[in-house]
């Protein structure tokens, strides 16, 4: 990536015309030892994934595809910690970059005015409790307009086209997001979660909010209370029992 001032997130970058999924090309790159901080990017994804088993729409040119490989010395259970670093990263890139302010809902959905403009989803290698290597997808709405989203998408979605009426170039986009990444990957091997969570919570809209919380074990309704060391959200259902929730989907019932 032309311009890159990072020293090495997002040095090895692999580009790719059209895949089904980033996320395939990094897990088969990292399976075989590629580096830290190696970067897969394409142009158009014709199988893009999402969490909870959903659909990514990755239109030709229109959007940031790519998966990073980063390889924490952590144990599983604090895996959660490093989505939520990218997360405040990826906001911080975009508004630093195209001055786009967008904020984050729990785990790592960035939303504009409540609208989607990005989704992250984490995959991991990792043997017994230690972990091998993180796959992070990142999936950026750019250069879309509004009839590039399928029509179920479009009162849901944004791009950062929509919030500025400009075209970007999506490489400055990634350099701005490598840049932060690498900032704040370094502030956390050094320093631990602690700040990357005050940073997040700083951004997020789901905290001090009722909200219902579908988790693949049923739907919880209750008060989003915090995070915890791990990045774990913290429930408090109407009878007050907290509950912690790894994964889910959260819904802001206002
Ligand atoms: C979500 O919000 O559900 C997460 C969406 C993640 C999409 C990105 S696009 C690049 C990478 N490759 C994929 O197949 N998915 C992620």
């Amino acid at each position: 990536l032309f311009g890159l001032n990072t020293s090495y997130i997002g040095r090895n970058v692999h580009f790719e015309e059209t895949v089904d999924s980033t996320q395939n090309i990094a897990q088969k790159l990292a399976l075989e030892g590629a580096a830290e901080g190696t970067l897969v990017v394409a142009e158009e994804q014709l199988g893009g994934r999402g969490r909870l088993e959903r659909k990514w729409q990755s239109p030709k040119y229109k959007g940031i595809w790519m998966s990073l490989i980063l390889k924490p010395v952590i144990p599983i259970m604090k895996t959660p910690q490093l989505t939520l670093l990218i997360a405040v990263a990826v906001v911080q890139g975009i508004q630093e970059v195209t001055g786009v302010q967008a904020d984050i809902k729990w785990p790592n959905d960035l939303l504009v005015n409540g609208k989607k403009l990005t989704g992250i989803l984490t995959e991991m290698q990792a043997d017994s409790d230690r972990v091998h290597s993180l796959i992070i997808g990142i999936g950026i709405n750019v250069n879309q307009q509004l009839e590039d989203f399928a029509e179920e998408l479009q009162s849901s979605a944004t791009s950062i086209y929509l919030e500025t009426k400009t075209s970007w170039d999506r490489a400055i986009i990634i350099q701005g997001i490598m840049k932060h990444i690498e900032k704040l990957y370094l502030l956390y091997l050094q320093k631990g979660f602690y700040p990357i969570k005050l940073l997040w919570e700083s951004y997020s809209i789901s905290l001090g909010q009722k909200v219902r919380a579908n988790t693949l074990n049923g739907s919880i309704f209750g008060l989003a209370k915090g995070i915890t060391d791990d990045g774990v959200l913290l429930l408090e259902d109407e009878q007050g029992v907290v509950h912690f929730i790894y994964s889910a989907d959260i819904l802001m019932e206002t």
